[in-house]
């Protein structure tokens, strides 16, 4: 199948065709992951409670890592659940190496690194035969054009993006993390080969808060997303569960 005749290396084309097949069996519930953006490890059991079977997957970050977050990430594996650490790894392969180890045996579904090639190599070499899938964080969205300029980077955030989501493939990686804004473009130089995880997403006439690039999940679909990352507009609606049902359906109509 031409989606196998790239030049990756032979070891990494079980996990790429696991990758593959895992894929085309996505669930629209299972598209999306609602961020467990809340002040408290108690107040994220509860929202998990109130989402019910609704929900089957949800992102922990930084945030509630620190605040015992890793126990509810364990807790909610045991309870089938599918979690994305949201971790942000940089640091010497060794160390990234180290700690991917120790995130696979959480039994996590996905967590993230920074796009760099030592480290996208590192952490798919650690997680390897593990079902712990790694994400590339390829430009972080509060960063534009002068940021990059101003930090010696000679390029566009657009074409960073791209560069590291080819590096990203070509190392085996699972997946990035990018806007709904990105992906088709994306989608235009690696294929379909990547999952894109998608932030940023409004239900139509919604509040974008802070975020500066909103798509609504229906247009995130079309446009190549793979999986949609919603904090706000579930956790914080009247009927979280509704809110949550009602992107599930949107996404299952545009998919
Ligand atoms: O509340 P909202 O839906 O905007 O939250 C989006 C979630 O996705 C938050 O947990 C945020 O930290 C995360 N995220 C993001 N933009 C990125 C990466 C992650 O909004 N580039």
């Amino acid at each position: 199948m031409t989606v196998w005749a790239s030049p990756i290396k032979t070891g990494r084309t079980s996990i790429l065709r696991k990758h593959f097949m895992t894929s085309k069996i996505l669930q629209p519930r299972d598209r999306l992951i609602v961020g467990l953006d809340v002040p408290t490890i108690d107040d994220a059991r509860a929202m998990v409670n109130t989402l019910g079977d609704t929900v089957s997957f949800y992102k922990i970050g930084m945030q509630q890592v620190f605040a015992g977050g890793l126990d509810l990430a364990q807790d909610l594996v045991d309870q089938g659940k599918q979690v994305f650490l949201d971790m942000k790894l940089l640091d010497i392969p060794n160390t990234v190496s180290k700690a991917i180890e120790n995130i696979a045996k959480l039994g996590v579904t996905f967590t993230t690194v920074h796009a760099y090639d030592h480290v996208l190599l590192a952490a798919v070499e650690a997680r390897g035969s593990s079902n712990l899938q790694i994400l590339g964080v390829t430009v972080l969205t509060n960063l534009d054009d002068s940021d990059l300029e101003r930090m010696g980077i000679g390029m566009t955030a657009g074409e960073l993006v791209l560069t590291r989501a080819k590096t990203a493939l070509n190392l085996g990686v699972d997946g990035v993390i990018a806007s709904a804004h990105e992906a088709s473009a994306i989608h235009s130089v690696v294929g379909d080969k990547l999952k894109i995880v998608t932030p940023g997403i409004r239900l139509a006439g919604g509040d974008a808060q802070d975020q500066k690039r909103v798509m609504t999940p229906s247009l995130a679909i079309k446009a190549g997303s793979d999986y949609l990352v919603v904090a706000r507009p579930v956790i914080q609606a009247q009927d979280p569960q509704r809110a949550a049902a009602l992107i599930i359906e949107e996404i299952a109509n545009a998919a």
